[in-house]
């Protein structure tokens, strides 16, 4: 089966909220989209998430239930959950240190010794600020520099969910649409129990839910009236 191009793929995702149960989806096909969704970019390729994928009845039905067994979830053939996982930000850092380490062996250290920085000193910095105390002494002295100088100022616990969230939804959005390319729906949701889902997937308790998204394949009924968008002109501005 031929691929939508990008712009067709964009075009034919909609929320879908009713599936098809006569038409099943490819459980392989779907894990190849999630594949997709983590060549998504990503803050300082840190890929501080994971995706669950549900596909038994079983676990569909419940977290149908965690979801307000809203449509869009009770009819949904799979779920695909993107958590974001800023807790494992030190394993991550390592990877990324191994990663850069193996792939110039052999090469002029100094090369690399920028990136090995940026993974070992600035990172880590930034990233013991996930403790909320350390976030904020951190915020006081980066908005005293900022007085002087270009300052990074996201640096709280709270910037850095945002951190995490930002990047975990990019992939989301790479994953909707590698699914639309191959004719296949989906509806993001964020209407769901947060604290019972992550009871359901075992989730510690600093995991957060980015978001839950049904897939099937649409009925006719299950596309909510025409796309709605506020005027271009609006939202858009040449600078
Ligand atoms: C983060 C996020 C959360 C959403 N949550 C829900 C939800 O809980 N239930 C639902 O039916 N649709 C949900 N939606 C879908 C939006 O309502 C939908 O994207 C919007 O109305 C635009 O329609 P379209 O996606 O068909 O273009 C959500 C969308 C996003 C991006």
């Amino acid at each position: 089966m031929i691929e939508k191009t990008v712009s067709e793929a964009i075009n034919f995702r909609r929320s879908v909220r009713v599936y098809d149960i006569e038409k099943p989806i490819d459980t392989e096909r779907v894990k190849k989209c999630i594949e997709q969704a983590t060549l998504a970019p990503t803050s300082s390729n840190l890929q501080l998430w994971e995706f669950y994928h549900v596909h038994t009845k079983h676990l569909l039905k419940e977290v149908a239930q965690v979801c307000y067994n809203q449509p869009a979830a009770k009819t949904a053939q799979e779920l695909v959950i993107p958590v974001v996982r800023l807790d494992l930000w030190q394993q991550r850092i390592a990877a990324n240190v191994d990663f850069i380490k193996s792939a110039n062996v052999g090469k002029d250290e100094n090369k690399i010794k920028g990136a090995l920085e940026y993974y070992q000193k600035i990172i880590p910095q930034l990233y013991r600020g996930t403790q909320k105390i350390k976030g904020f002494v951190h915020s006081l002295k980066s908005n005293w520099n900022g007085r002087k100088k270009v300052t990074y100022r996201e640096v709280k616990a709270s910037d850095l969910r945002v951190v995490g969230h930002k990047s975990t939804a990019l992939a989301a959005q790479n994953f909707m649409v590698s699914m639309a390319a191959i004719g296949y729906d989906t509806c993001p949701m964020e209407g769901f129990d947060s604290v019972r889902l992550k009871a359901l997937l075992k989730l510690p308790k600093s995991a957060e839910v980015s978001m839950v998204i049904g897939c099937g394949i649409r009925k006719p009924e299950g596309v909510y009236g025409k796309r709605f968008r506020v005027p271009f002109e609006e939202v858009y501005f040449k600078v």
